[in-house]
This record gives C-alpha cells, structure tokens and sequence, in this order.
C-alpha cells in the first residue's frame, strides 16, 4: 500500500546565488526542513539543487531540496527567505542599486506571499533595512511577520574580533549590535560578554574602539579581499540561526530588523533591536535601556533609514 506523502516544512530561499545556496545547504543539513531555491535565471536553482540533494547521503540527511523558477513549488513555506538582487555596478549610484533590488524585492515577495500567506518572510537583500520596508509593502504580512538579518551577522563578526583579540574561544563570546547594517550599526560593548565577563572588563577602551571600527566595515572588509562578490558563508550562518529560531519554535533574543512602532522612540521604520524569535516571526520587541550616546547613536541609525525610505517612493 501507497499513501499520499503528508507535505513536510518547507522554506523559501528566493536568490540562488552564494548567500540562498550556502543558506538552503545549512538548513538541510541541520535537518530543519526541505528547502525550495528560487532564482530568475533557469537552470540555476535547480542546478544547485541537485548538487545540494547529491550531498544528502553523505552528509546524513533526509531532507529535499528542489530547485524552480516557479513559485508555485513554494506553496505552504513556514518562512521565506529573501536573497535575490543585484550588486553594485560601477557606475551604479546607490540610489540606483536601491531603486533595482527594491523592484527585484517587490516582485519575489508578492509572488512568495500570494503562495505562502502564513509564512515569515526574513530579508537578506542589501541595502537591508530599506529592502525591509518593502517586503513588508509588498507581502501585505502583519510587522511580526517581516524581519531583517543584520544584528546576528554584525554581532558575530564582533564576536569573532573578540575572540581573535583575546585567544578565546568564539563560543566563549556574546555580543550585542543594535541600529542599522553597516556604517550606523551600534555597538553595545557594556552587553558584550565573554564567558559573562563584560569586555569593558577584559580590554582597554582604545582595543574595543578598534573592534567597532572593523565590525562596521566587516562587510567592505571581505569584499576588499575577494575582488568579486560579498561575503555569504556568515552572512548564511546568521540567516540559519534565525531560520532555526523560527523553525523550532525557540524562543530565542537576536538583535534583527525590525519594524518600530513607538518601541525606543522609533515610529515607523525598520531599525535593528532585541527581539525575540518564534513560530509566529518577532514575538516581542525587547527594550533595553541606552545610556545618552547609545540612543543618540541609534537615532542616527534610524534617520538613515528614514532617508533612504523616502528615496524609495511607491515601494515603501
Ligand atoms: N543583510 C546582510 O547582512 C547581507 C549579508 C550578505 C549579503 N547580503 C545581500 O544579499 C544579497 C545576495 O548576495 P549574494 O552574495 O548571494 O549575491 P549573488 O549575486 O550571489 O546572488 C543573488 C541571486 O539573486 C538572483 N536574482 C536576481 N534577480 C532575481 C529575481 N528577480 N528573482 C529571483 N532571483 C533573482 C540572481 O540571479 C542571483 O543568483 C545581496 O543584496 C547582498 O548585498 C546581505
């Protein structure tokens, strides 16, 4: 006898390039659920699909991956994550990067979305908290159910500085950034820890001051260094964490983008906070007190933000 196979948890990761790849590689084999890689260009999603799925009896794992331009395959998906878009071209202003990937992300979501109502949807695609803004629009999806990666990935360069800069282990570390992704990120030395210990205890202000600065330029960092592309390995590993939070119903604080309704004085606008991740997407935004340079510091965060919603029109 033959029965109908009962669907099992799916995710979306729209964007089949190094960072939806090197995520959709994770989740499988961290058996938290089968993934779909979406991409415009044919034959590539399912390319790596299947190179990804030839990968399953050695590394252990029953899960599915299937490749597809068609976002028909993405139906049910419990999340929905968001890597497609283009890089900066030389002679690429900022404004015109912003104003193709907002394009790009507008049409992935409202297709993902149609197919997947009840899913989260997790935005990748840079400039991240504007992009944030328009998954939101274009998905329809109540604020808890749109979230930005940002925080995980700053806080995990952070961390691994820290532990660079010590010779201790990088598990041994913890760390929080708040703000916006990259130049306005805001780093909370004070909620850095390592074995609980706060770094402020560990490290002399001029040693932190120097991991700020390399934590804010991580990102131009590695690019300098690779020539062509960004960075997709972290990037991927902190889309995982949140992927898995999400998954499996965890319960856990990781610094995200969010959208603010009031939460640290911010109305409106995507900004990286606490929240805490669950089945639902952020089940709550958490408020930590800031001393008076941090919220000045996060406001200025947030007026980046608000800057570069206005430059997006219709798509915010
Ligand atoms: N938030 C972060 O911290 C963070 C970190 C790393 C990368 N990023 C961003 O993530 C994005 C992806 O980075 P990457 O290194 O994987 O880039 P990539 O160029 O390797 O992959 C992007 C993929 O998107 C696909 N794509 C383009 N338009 C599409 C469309 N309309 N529909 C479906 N797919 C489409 C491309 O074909 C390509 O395969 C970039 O915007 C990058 O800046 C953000």
């Amino acid at each position: 006898m033959t029965r109908e196979r009962m669907p099992r948890r799916k995710v979306t990761v729209i964007g089949a390039g190094n960072v939806g790849a090197t995520v959709a590689q994770r989740i499988v084999a961290s058996g938290i659920a089968d993934v779909v890689l979406v991409d415009i260009v044919e034959g590539l999603p399912q390319g790596k699909a299947l190179d990804l799925a030839e990968a399953a009896p050695l590394l252990g794992h029953d899960l599915q991956v299937v490749g597809t331009n068609d976002y028909a395959d993405t139906a049910g998906s419990v999340v929905i994550v968001v890597t497609s878009g283009i890089a900066r071209q030389p002679g690429m202003s900022r404004d015109d990067l912003l104003l193709k990937n907002a394009a790009i992300v507008k049409s992935v979501v409202e297709q993902a979305a149609a197919y997947s109502p009840s899913a989260v949807i997790i935005v990748v695609t840079n400039p991240l908290d504007a992009m944030c803004h328009v998954a939101l629009k274009a998905s329809g999806f109540p604020r808890w159910r749109v979230i930005g990666m940002a925080g995980v990935l700053d806080s995990a360069r952070f961390r691994t500085f820290v532990s660079m800069e010590l010779g201790v282990a990088p598990s041994n570390t913890s760390a929080f950034v708040l703000g916006g992704h990259g130049d306005t990120m805001v780093p909370l030395p004070r909620y850095s820890t390592v074995g609980g210990v706060p770094i402020t205890e560990l490290m002399a202000a001029e040693q932190i001051e120097g991991i700020i600065e390399r934590t804010r330029n991580g990102g131009a960092e590695i690019v300098s260094l690779l020539k062509s592309g960004s960075a997709y390995y972290a990037p991927a590993a902190a889309v995982w964490e949140m992927t898995d939070a999400i998954v499996n119903d965890r319960h856990k604080i990781l610094p995200c983008a969010a959208l603010l309704k009031g939460e640290y004085g911010v109305d409106g606008l995507f900004v990286g906070v606490p929240v805490r991740l669950s089945r639902v997407g952020v089940d709550q935004i958490v408020e930590i007190g800031l001393t008076d340079d941090e919220q000045r510091a996060f406001m200025r965060s947030a007026a980046a933000v608000r800057e570069l919603v206005e430059a997006l029109g219709e798509y915010a």
